[in-house]
């Protein structure tokens, strides 16, 4: 049977009077891209928030590999392997590319490799970094400032200096916003890539997109799971029909 890497059990996050997230009980199974659609303000992004450790819950548990880390803050999250990007992008303009994939991977450095020699350690960030940069096919724009990329190229990149800093669950918040078909295809491409040796659990919207990549579909509305299954199974699903997907263009 496959394993779990991520669960939650009946995950809620109150806003003043609105539930955002309510009682959602998720399975996450390693190796999988997990994806959550939802209408606007579902509360995928708030289920985001909680399981990087962004935002505490109301109510609920969290387990990561089997250890509960339900009450621990993002940046021990991130020690342990939960990686996150944002809606907005998230990367330093005015450094190149290689720079911020560096970041990325020294920021792994000062949590987990100070008692390692110092010149070892040089290498040890280089390494990463090239890696990371090679996985999101930025290689040849290694020299190019931040600022410079296109949309989609920032994109990514900040998948890049997540992925330098070694995560095994990559959490990911529309990474397709606002992309061009190419771009679309292009990411598309790049999460079949980091399939292999990641588990994934992506917000989008681009149902293309969302159909092209998904071994799982959990669909949220108001807050709450209404559908969590096979993409054919969420696609046939008459109450997803109905809250959600709606129309032929949904
Ligand atoms: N920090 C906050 N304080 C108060 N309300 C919030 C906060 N963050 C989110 N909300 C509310 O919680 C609900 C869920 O928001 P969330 O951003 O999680 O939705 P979403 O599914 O990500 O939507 P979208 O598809 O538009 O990104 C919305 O009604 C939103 O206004
Ligand atoms: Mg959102």
């Amino acid at each position: 049977m496959a394993e779990a890497v991520l669960v939650t059990e009946s995950l809620s996050k109150r806003f003043g009077g609105l539930v955002a997230v309510n009682d959602v009980s998720l399975t996450v199974q390693t190796g999988d891209v997990h994806c959550v659609i939802g209408p606007n303000g579902a509360g995928k992004t708030t289920l985001l928030n909680l399981l990087s450790g962004a935002l505490p819950p109301t109510a609920g548990q969290i387990r990561f590999g089997g250890q509960e880390v339900t009450s621990l803050p993002a940046h021990r999250r991130a020690r342990l392997g939960i990686g996150r990007s944002f809606q907005r992008t998230n990367i330093f303009p005015e450094f190149t590319v290689y720079e911020n994939c560096r970041l990325g991977a020294q920021a792994k450095l000062r949590s987990s490799m100070h008692f390692v020699r110092p010149a070892e350690r040089d290498v040890g960030v280089r390494e990463r970094a090239e890696r990371a940069m090679e996985l999101v096919g930025l290689t040849g724009r290694r020299q190019a400032l931040a600022s410079a990329l296109s949309h989609g190229e920032q994109r990514q990149l900040e998948i890049g200096v997540m992925l330098a800093t070694e995560p095994s669950l990559l959490l990911l918040d529309e990474p397709m916003a606002g992309m061009s078909a190419d771009e679309t295809t292009r990411m598309v491409a790049l999460i079949r890539r980091l399939k292999a040796g990641h588990t994934l659990v992506l917000i989008e919207h681009d149902m293309d997109a969302v159909f092209a990549v998904a071994d799982i579909i959990t669909v949220m509305v108001n807050g709450a799971v209404l559908a969590s299954g096979k993409p054919d199974e969420i696609r046939r699903s008459q109450a997803v029909q109905d809250a959600y997907l709606g129309s032929d263009d949904a």
